[in-house]
């Protein structure tokens, strides 16, 4: 069965055109649509790829007190997103085949979108195996693997004699994490914004530097997961340079929200790595310089979040609030259309191999944001799909939304009400 989108606008183009959609693909383009095929009438709503979160945590097995399939996804469609890459810091971890295996399972029954899977390591025998499964990368945490262990799993990486698997890498150093933190412990307080001085710069840019090594000396193709800082973007710009197979992805809160938040939401806005004052921290003007924006959707509970600054875990839940806030930064002329497609669409398509997503193009799945950019709003974490109910961005006006999600073909989600869908795995 076939249909018809007409009357979308196309950006950064600004021209109306209407799109055939057939066996969830997008099958035609024409300036008008024919008169008798069914038609829904877009009337000149700007329409995006399906945006792509290759940085999600789902915490489904396991933490499903957190977060599941289910209300994940449902708060990724609200917020526009068609696909999304989940995290493996599940219980049990996404470790082993089985582990992945039961992930599957789990993601089939209750994903509304379609979805893909990064693998961890805590043993490197299980890399070949797990590989065979396709994680979308390999993922490790640097604030929590010791360096034998990383250069071990670039090591074992290295050896698979097909298509080398990407690493994506948490790049802050645990050595140097520990000195500080108990610099830090040592003086008593509990203010929140000292958090930041427990994980300062030099922890980033010294595993971000460490990565840029192994991904040299191994030849291997590295994704570094929420770069927080300008250093650590201009020693990846600069590792491009000398041909490094490297890319970079930043969070909607290291690109709009400073140290002052971690003061003012106190572990709201509490995560990993920290927020960064302005001196340090990435602005608009270093948007050309990024591969993608991942969210880095962390969700806890509120309740975990009432600790003490170094008990409550870091995260903070981004899906329902990205969409908005960056058409928000549109509308104010500090980014363009051309910035989010790439970013948030066909980059991530690119980077994770997703060969039918992230673009409006003949043959690619029918994965569409519909957008209304005069539609003003207001965070309130209380409208949350997620469970996890809190927001550094708590209060910030927001002006542009999306209104309809279409997940190969079918509105998922319309004027924030969600509809069934079943999801797909990205390389089913
Ligand atoms: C992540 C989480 O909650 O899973 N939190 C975060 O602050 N980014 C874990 C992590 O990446 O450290
Ligand atoms: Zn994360």
């Amino acid at each position: 069965m076939d249909f018809w989108l007409k009357d979308c606008k196309i950006v950064p183009e600004n021209i109306e055109i209407s799109i055939c959609i057939e066996d969830g693909k997008i099958r035609s383009f024409k300036k008008i649509a024919p008169r008798r095929a069914e038609i829904m009438n877009m009337k000149g709503s700007v329409i995006l790829p399906g945006l792509i979160d290759a940085h999600v945590h789902l915490r489904d097995p396991g933490l499903t007190y957190k977060e599941d399939f289910r209300t994940g996804t449902s708060a990724a469609v609200v917020g526009g997103f068609t696909t999304i890459l989940d995290m493996p810091n599940t219980i049990p971890p996404t470790n082993t085949r089985r582990a992945f295996l039961e992930k599957l399972k789990i993601a089939r029954k209750k994903s509304l979108i379609d979805f893909g899977f990064h693998a961890g390591v805590d043993n490197t025998i299980h890399i070949k195996k797990i590989n065979d499964l396709r994680p979308v990368s390999f993922k490790v945490y640097m604030d929590l693997v010791e360096e034998d262990f990383l250069t071990d799993i670039f090591k074992s990486i290295s050896k698979i004699d097909d298509d080398k698997p990407l690493i994506s890498l948490h790049c802050e150093d645990k050595k140097l994490i520990k000195n500080y933190t108990e610099k830090e412990k040592r003086k008593g307080r509990f203010n929140p914004e000292i958090y930041a001085n427990a994980r300062p710069p030099l922890t980033e840019a010294t595993a971000v530097s460490n990565a840029l090594s192994l991904a040299r000396d191994y030849g291997l193709n590295i994704h570094i997961c929420h770069v927080s800082t300008k250093e650590s973007i201009n020693l990846i710009k600069k590792a491009k340079k000398s041909n490094i197979n490297v890319t970079s992805e930043i969070t909607p809160h290291h690109l709009l929200l400073n140290l002052s938040y971690l003061k003012k939401c106190g572990n709201f806005a509490k995560t990993n790595p920290p927020l960064r004052d302005n001196e340090n921290k990435i602005d608009m003007s270093y948007l050309s310089n990024i591969d993608i924006i991942g969210t880095d959707h962390a969700p806890h509970t509120v309740t975990e979040k009432e600790k003490n600054i170094w008990d409550a875990p870091p995260g903070i839940p981004n899906l329902e609030t990205t969409l908005p806030l960056l058409l928000t930064e549109i509308n104010r002329h500090n980014m363009t259309f051309t910035d989010l497609k790439r970013l948030i669409c066909e980059n991530p398509a690119k980077i994770f191999n997703l060969k039918n997503k992230g673009f409006i193009k003949e043959g690619k799945d029918a994965d569409i944001v519909i957008v209304n950019m005069k539609k003003e709003g207001l965070i309130n974490p209380d409208d949350f799909k997620s469970k996890a109910k809190y927001s550094p961005f708590k209060g910030f006006k927001t002006k542009g939304m999306p209104i309809m999600t279409m997940v190969r073909g079918e509105i998922v989600m319309e004027e924030g009400e969600i509809l069934k869908n079943q999801g797909k795995f990205v390389y089913d």
